[in-house]
């Protein structure tokens, strides 16, 4: 981490209740936190090996074991001394209900029955926790099975090959299930969580946008100091709401930076001015960098290129206004909850050079502050519009460091951004038009570095091709193009030929990802 230090997190304030999440390496252990934070209850999720030093450290309200790939029958599998919780209301999932069974006193088989998708429960125990389960189909993924329950539980709920799929006892608030409430193939899943949580953990609604903003202004006053925060803004949803946060926080103090690169998508470079500069008064250096941008990709083509080109202007605009930055004292950085969860985990394969994880100048590693760091992206959101963010801005969809840049094939310049900003433009305001919005995970238009001939008005034209992409993904690893209908796309390509100097065809991509990737570059 060079000199940087990243200051040991504040845990926000505790002012609200906890809902620890043991992480045992089941694929739905994330979900489970972003469900239960679906109740404004807060939660967190821990690795199965430090679970024991934070329970004893924070005491949390309560404890939801996970699922887990391995079995609690092998030598050495994940495990949990539950004595540590004793006194916390509990529940078991998947993994974590085995575990319970087998740490209590219960017993827990191989089976030759693997479960695996929808089952039908069966013998719901009136007024149990399973009992909120109205429609019986429940998700299942496991081999073992519990066979018998621990002492002083009851069974509450099976399936006709899992004996055991639920059992509880409720004098000691622990609760085990066998199926996943977790994901939406249990359709009644969500009804059994907030029982746990409301009424047998007895948890307050505690946790909510405005609750975060005030625990979260009142630590980065207390982290800061009379000191002061370099903010790089680049109009993007994370930078933004991490931004007007650390004006709420302190005001002045909050020193916010836009690059002005002329490669964002028309309209944003004014309206990061407007709304920084404008409507929060902020501290904002706004500096106008496009000539330095541009001079430097003149006649550079290679997509790889590019992308280091457009990182290392970034750094040389910092060392230009050193002088009037280096009186700050700390950097914020947008670091999400789930890079706070995968921190640690091995990298792919190199596809891209992502340009805003390059270096920066050394009088820059200062100390570090993460504002986001307990945050989902659509909590995100949430938190900026409770901040006042425009609605364009909150929901603005993921853009690359390098921006236009790597949405134009061949040399950027000013006239051929000109060329993408304004079918791009024209792109997304039918697809808003439509509200084809909803289902894009990122839409827009690129421009191509080829010929091709046209009419126009009786004249021949010779000129470039634009291409649409629009597609849908969760998290920009895999994407599928979406199935725009063809009107709507015709519309968008006669307006663009008739809009756009200099286009005179438009195709859309029907790639997904991979083999493609989202970006052309
Ligand atoms: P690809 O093109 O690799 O993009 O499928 C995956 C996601 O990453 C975004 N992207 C970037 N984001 N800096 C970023 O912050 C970058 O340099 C960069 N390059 C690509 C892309 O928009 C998509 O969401």
């Amino acid at each position: 981490m060079g000199l940087t230090q990243l200051l040991t997190p504040p845990a926000v304030p505790k002012k609200h209740q906890t809902v620890l999440v043991v992480d045992f390496g089941g694929q739905y252990s994330q979900l489970i936190v972003r469900r239960v934070r679906e109740f404004n209850i807060y939660s967190e999720m821990v690795p199965w090996q430090k679970a024991a030093e934070r329970i004893l450290a924070d005491r949390p309200d309560a404890v939801i074991l996970s699922g887990g790939p391995r079995s609690v029958l092998e030598p050495g599998a994940p495990d949990l001394d539950l004595s540590l919780i004793a006194g916390i209301p509990a529940l078991g999932i998947c993994y974590g209900h085995q575990l319970m069974a087998k740490n209590l006193g219960g017993v827990v088989e191989t089976s030759s029955d693997k479960e695996y998708g929808s089952r039908h429960l069966t013998g719901i125990e009136a007024g149990s926790l399973a009992s909120t389960i109205g429609v019986p189909e429940v998700w299942m993924s496991h081999g073992d099975q519990v066979r018998k329950t621990p002492p002083g539980f009851i069974l509450t709920a099976s399936t006709d090959t899992c004996p055991v799929a639920a059992f509880e006892n409720a004098a000691a608030r622990q609760y085990g299930v066998q199926f996943h409430p977790e994901v939406s193939h249990t359709p009644d899943g969500r009804k059994l969580l907030e029982r746990f949580l409301l009424k047998h953990a007895g948890l307050k609604q505690d946790w909510s946008s405005e609750s975060f903003i005030e625990e979260t202004v009142a630590s980065v006053q207390g982290q800061v100091g009379e000191g002061r925060v370099l903010c790089a803004v680049s109009g993007g949803v994370d930078s933004s709401v991490m931004a007007a946060l650390l004006i709420r926080a302190l005001g002045e103090r909050a020193v916010c930076v836009f690059v002005d690169h002329g490669l964002l998508r028309k309209g944003e470079a004014e309206e990061v001015r407007e709304t920084f500069g404008g409507h929060f008064k902020a501290n904002l250096k706004a500096f106008d960098e496009q000539a330095a941008f541009f001079a430097a990709l003149k006649g550079v083509t290679h997509p790889e290129r590019k992308r280091k080109i457009v990182g290392e202007e970034f750094v040389k605009v910092f060392e230009r206004h050193a002088s009037e930055l280096s009186d700050c004292d700390f950097l914020a950085q947008g670091t999400l909850y789930p890079d706070v969860i995968e921190s640690g985990s091995s990298t792919a394969a190199k596809i891209k050079t992502h340009h805003n994880v390059g270096g920066l100048p050394d009088w820059m590693r200062m100390k570090l502050i993460e504002p986001l760091r307990w945050l989902f992206k659509d909590e995100v959101r949430a938190v900026g519009r409770a901040l006042g963010l425009p609605e364009e801005m909150v929901e603005r969809e993921p853009f690359p460091g390098p921006g236009l840049a790597v949405r134009i094939t061949g040399e950027v310049t000013p006239e051929r951004v000109r060329i993408v900003q304004d079918a791009d433009w024209i792109f997304r305001t039918v697809l808003r038009e439509h509200g084809l919005h909803r289902q894009i995970w990122q839409s827009y238009a690129a421009l191509l570095d080829v010929r091709s001939v046209g009419v126009m008005g009786d004249e021949r034209t010779y000129e470039h091709p634009i291409v649409l992409r629009a597609v849908a993904s969760e998290d920009a690893m895999t994407a599928r193009a979406v199935a725009i209908p063809f009107e709507v796309l015709e519309h968008v390509a006669l307006r663009i030929v008739n809009e756009v100097r200099g286009v005179n065809r438009v195709f859309y991509d029907l790639t997904s990802k991979p083999p493609a990737t989202i970006e052309l570059e």
